[in-house]
């Protein structure tokens, strides 16, 4: 997926002429939805900029386009997209009319043009405001473009450059990656390796790494393929010294060393001692990227998590970070937004990272339709 242009200029949707034309605004709308309530809008926020440019600038009409959740190429009552229309008309007085769930279609995910084409027929321009999603090769996120103009979005735009400063950080950058599946994510790791003074691991990820290191691991969650001895060796890759452990079923938490991890617990977070030590990296690092939460964030292993977003939010550090999880704990604090930028991608900030593009990205590039 290495592109020779992809460090090119995109087209910005604020350099569009959109007067008097149908507008195609593909968003990711994929929220956090439990019954019918939304419990993070970042994505549906980050739209609004785009929206209302559109507006301003005489579109005579916007369509959103946009998915939610995996209904896998069928309509699923409950990832219909009312809620979220709720919420933007009231996040924005601008008109709009929005195309239900992309992904009830089947040809959305399998990148049909057919499907492309007749959705390219209901705009004159398109602008992709989906950031979150363009790490898929969808009908609607690199089809589209090849029928009608396309241009990125206000937030897409950030979101590219924004990721961009996160591959050359200055020297003494930090970098935590959180989370589970080493094997996805190691390519990531070893890039950033060779960009960071240092690459904090935790979640099951740092499990992997203790298991590598031959440190006893107990019964933590951990991959099925083993890490690269190369990686697991590289001294800028640093794991948690102690560790918030659960005993099988009984549930008996403690705090332990990571030498010191008994056969039948497992890591269910970093300790208090590692997050000090973190926060404490954190706060000194020129510039931090993060993605991924360093405990079982889902099931309230929040701790460790919540407090380096604490000292991140409060320190002032310049930082780029990512994820559900992620960008939920740092939102739980004051930060500033001109110096904490929180990406609205997930596997797409990780992908996009990893490869330096997205094929939403090169399909805007690509982009030869005037
Ligand atoms: C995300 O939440 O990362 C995007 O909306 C993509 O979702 P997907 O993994 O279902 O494609």
């Amino acid at each position: 997926m290495i592109s020779l242009n992809h460090m090119s200029e995109l087209k910005s949707v604020r350099n569009a002429d959109v007067r008097g034309k149908r507008v195609l605004v593909r968003t990711d709308f994929n929220v956090p939805l439990h019954d019918g309530k939304i419990e993070n809008d970042l994505r549906i926020r980050a739209s609004v900029a785009t929206l209302e440019l559109l507006h301003q600038n005489g579109a005579a009409k916007i369509i959103i386009l946009t998915s939610l959740g995996r209904p896998e190429g069928k309509v699923v009552e409950g990832l219909k997209l009312a809620p979220v229309e709720a919420r933007l008309r009231e996040l924005t007085q601008v008109p709009f009319e929005m195309h239900e769930n992309l992904r009830f279609d089947p040809r959305e995910e399998a990148g049909d043009e057919g499907f492309a084409k007749e959705l390219a027929a209901l705009g004159d321009v398109f602008v992709n405001e989906a950031f979150a999603d363009s790490h898929r090769a969808h009908a609607s996120i690199v089809g589209v473009p090849n029928y009608i103009p396309g241009f990125a979005g206000l937030r897409f735009g950030e979101e590219v450059e924004r990721l961009r400063t996160a591959l050359t950080p200055p020297q003494g950058s930090v970098a935590l990656i959180g989370g589970a599946k080493f094997e996805t994510k190691e390519p990531l790791i070893k890039k950033l390796l060779t960009l960071y003074s240092e690459v904090l691991l935790g979640g099951a990820l740092g499990n992997d790494v203790i298991k590598a290191r031959g440190m006893p691991f107990g019964d933590s969650l951990t991959s099925k393929v083993p890490v690269d001895p190369d990686v697991a060796g590289n001294e800028r890759l640093v794991v948690a010294t102690d560790a918030f452990v659960v005993e099988g079923e009984v549930n008996a938490e403690r705090v332990a060393s990571i030498a010191d991890i008994r056969k039948n617990e497992s890591v269910i977070d970093i300790g208090p001692q590692t997050a000090v030590l973190w926060s404490d990296k954190i706060s000194k690092a020129p510039f931090v990227l993060w993605n991924g939460p360093m405990g079982v964030y889902e099931r309230g292993y929040a701790d460790g998590t919540d407090a380096l977003a604490q000292t991140l939010a409060r320190s002032g550090v310049q930082a780029v970070v990512g994820g559900g999880d992620t960008a939920a704990a740092v939102e739980k604090y004051q930060f500033d937004s001109a110096k904490v930028f929180v990406s609205t991608g997930g596997g797409a900030m990780l992908d996009f990272l990893t490869e330096g593009t997205l094929p939403g990205v090169e399909a805007l590039e690509g982009n030869a339709v005037a």
